[in-house]
């Protein structure tokens, strides 16, 4: 793990998020918002530390572990929002078909829970899996969150991001994925929320009321990552559960849309990532552009 760029306010470590873990300041940190790599879609990297090219179970372990260590270092009062989506489990069979998965001898065109080369990844398998079977829903999302309530977290909602233009899906035998989660996890039943920051007013009366827990918002496309969040959505979490000078913590940077939406609302912010270019890309961000870095302390 190595720091890529450091001052009072901003810290950006290249590395694997369990690494970086040490490095955290303890009870300081009052939120992380955060996407993690979903399992057996997208991969950024070569690394095998990467999320989302393990096993099922792995990957859920790997996830829980950073969650609940995470939660263990945070202010009493601090919230984790995780978006995640669900996987689909596949066949095996590459869809193209020129690669089967059992016939395949390059170990690395055989990475567990692997989709669609389209999708992003070096391998061209399906996910594939010795009890769930091919055209189910994994239940990524919730394989996580039961454990974390069970560790005796608090999951206080799942908000549903609906988009209006997800990803054209060639089925014609249920209704097309459309949706993300947003889990919302605290260790304690009371913590920090600031409910006039995402309050709206309601139709009938006009009088302000909490909004209901579908959210609608179109994927972004920033330049250089393929899997950001909606900052229009996460801006929001941010808004909720943090004051200006907090310290807000993303394990998984990626285009930095956390970064700087809490250098707008001076937030102060540390990331991490494993892929060495996007870390820097985020560093070229705050040094070239001074008016995002203004931040009055
Ligand atoms: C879904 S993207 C996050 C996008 C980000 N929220 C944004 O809006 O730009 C997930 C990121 O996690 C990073 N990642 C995956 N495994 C990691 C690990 N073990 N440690 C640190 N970063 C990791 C990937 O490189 C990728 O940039």
């Amino acid at each position: 793990m190595q720091e890529i760029y450091g001052d009072d306010r901003i810290k950006l470590y290249w590395g694997d998020v369990f690494d970086c873990l040490n490095s955290l300041p303890k009870n300081v940190i009052q939120a992380v918002i955060t996407s993690p790599t979903y399992w057996g879609k997208r991969c950024f990297t070569k690394d095998k530390k990467e999320f989302g090219s393990e096993s099922l179970e792995e990957y859920v372990d790997r996830n829980v572990r950073l969650y609940s260590s995470l939660l263990n270092i945070m202010k009493d009062e601090g919230s984790i929002f995780i978006v995640i989506q669900d996987t689909y489990m596949g066949s095996g069979v590459s869809r193209s078909h020129h690669n089967h998965w059992e016939n395949n001898k390059d170990k690395s065109y055989r990475r567990n829970g692997i989709d669609s080369e389209r999708q992003g990844n070096t391998s061209c398998v399906t996910a594939r899996h010795s009890i769930i079977k091919n055209k189910s829903l994994c239940g990524v999302p919730y394989r996580i969150a039961i454990k974390l309530v069970d560790m005796g977290f608090i999951w206080r909602q799942q908000i549903i991001w609906e988009k209006p233009n997800p990803m054209p899906e060639n089925i014609e035998d249920r209704v097309r994925q459309s949706a993300e989660y947003i889990l919302h996890f605290t260790k304690k039943g009371r913590y920090k929320f600031n409910p006039k920051m995402i309050m709206i007013k309601g139709k009938s009366n006009g009088k302000l009321r909490m909004p209901n827990q579908v959210w609608t918002a179109s994927p972004e496309h920033r330049k250089g990552h393929t899997a950001t969040f909606p900052s229009k959505i996460v801006e929001k979490l941010l808004l909720s559960v943090t004051d200006a000078g907090d310290t807000v913590f993303e394990p998984f940077l990626g285009s930095g849309t956390m970064m700087e939406l809490c250098i707008k609302n001076q937030r102060k912010f540390i990331g991490c990532d494993i892929c060495k270019f996007f870390v820097e890309d985020c560093t070229k961000k705050l040094s070239k552009d001074k008016k995002l870095y203004k931040f009055s302390s």
